[in-house]
């Protein structure tokens, strides 16, 4: 006999008993080739539901005027931008998008480790469904390949049993991240997937805003470089407000393309938002090579000329 109807002697399935026989058997097929139990794709339906109606007619509980909320899609795969380290700092929408998501997936170098992404979806968003996939963030092309195969196959996995997928990235999903090459790779073989992406807040926003540094002004550019190349290129322009990003270099080549264009006033951020966090003047940091999670801000030192009124109307 059935615990949830004791009159009844025939079995029912506990997950299924409130649904018509077409639906239960939809629901069947669909747990079937999902490999998804029909009590978890209940669960994920019912979320939906609740998600739909909170939106329009918000707990009375909550102060002050709802927020938008967007439909969350499903099946979707979605990139969220998690900021530079500090939990505090990941929007209102992407907490929104990680509680909601059946998996949240989170790049690591090593399987066992928990990486900075995670970290932060932990703190932010304790009942996340976090997925962990390894991806050789250092190795060869043919490697870093093979990581992304087993990151599309995830991503997939979750699309394919109709799931709404978070990936959860540092900073902003589409820079410098693997979500671009994913995001491609999701379009071209499930064209009727969602992607999406919630913006980030990026370590050089949180650095210029923490060190009071401006960052771009009317006529001027602002520029984010990933070597000393690029800097080099830049910072001739005495208008531009460069930023280096990825900064796999070290201080003393920093100053010395500098000094090449009379650029002082530098600032360099070293795990911002993050425990240890430092933020230096360039001059004053010592010899030697600067961590990974570094981010340097030369502000523009000249404004240039108002734009014309026209422009400046525009
Ligand atoms: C792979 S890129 C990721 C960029 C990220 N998607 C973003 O939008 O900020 C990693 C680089 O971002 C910068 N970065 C990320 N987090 C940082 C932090 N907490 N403090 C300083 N720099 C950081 C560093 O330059 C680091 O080498």
């Amino acid at each position: 006999m059935c615990a949830l109807c004791p009159l009844s002697s025939r079995p029912v399935r506990k997950s299924s008993i409130y649904l018509p026989d077409e639906l239960k058997g939809a629901l069947a097929e669909l747990s079937r080739r999902s490999g998804r139990s029909e009590a978890n794709l209940i669960r994920s339906a019912i979320e939906q539901l609740v998600e739909a109606a909170s939106a329009l007619s918000p707990s009375p509980a909550v102060p002050g005027p709802p927020l938008p909320r967007p439909p969350l899609p499903r099946p979707a795969v979605v990139g969220v931008g998690v900021g530079p380290g500090d939990p505090v700092l990941v929007t209102e929408r992407a907490r929104q998008v990680l509680e909601a998501a059946d998996r949240v997936l989170v790049v690591t170098t090593d399987i066992r480790s928990v990486g900075r992404a995670e970290m932060v979806v932990r703190s932010a968003c304790p009942v996340a469904r976090v997925q962990r996939v390894a991806f050789a963030v250092g190795g060869d092309a043919t490697a870093r390949q093979h990581s992304l195969d087993g990151l599309v196959g995830a991503a997939l996995d979750g699309a394919d049993a109709s799931e709404l997928v978070a990936v959860a990235v540092l900073g902003d999903p589409y820079q410098w991240t693997i979500f671009p090459a994913l995001a491609a790779a999701v379009r071209d073989r499930r064209p009727g997937v969602t992607v999406d992406a919630i913006p980030g807040i990026t370590a050089w926003q949180a650095l210029a805003a923490h060190a009071t540094v401006p960052l771009a002004g009317p006529g001027a550019a602002l520029v984010v470089v990933d070597d000393l190349d690029g800097l080099d290129r830049h910072l001739g322009d005495p208008g531009a407000c460069v930023v280096v990003y990825k900064a796999s270099t070290d201080a003393t080549s920093l100053r010395a393309v500098a000094s090449r264009h009379g650029r002082r006033g530098a600032v360099v951020g070293e795990l911002t938002g993050l425990p240890g966090e430092r933020h230096v003047d360039l001059d004053e940091l010592a010899d030697g090579p600067l961590p990974y999670l570094s981010t340097v801000v030369f502000p523009a030192v000249a404004v240039l000329p108002a734009r014309t009124a026209a422009a400046a109307g525009s």
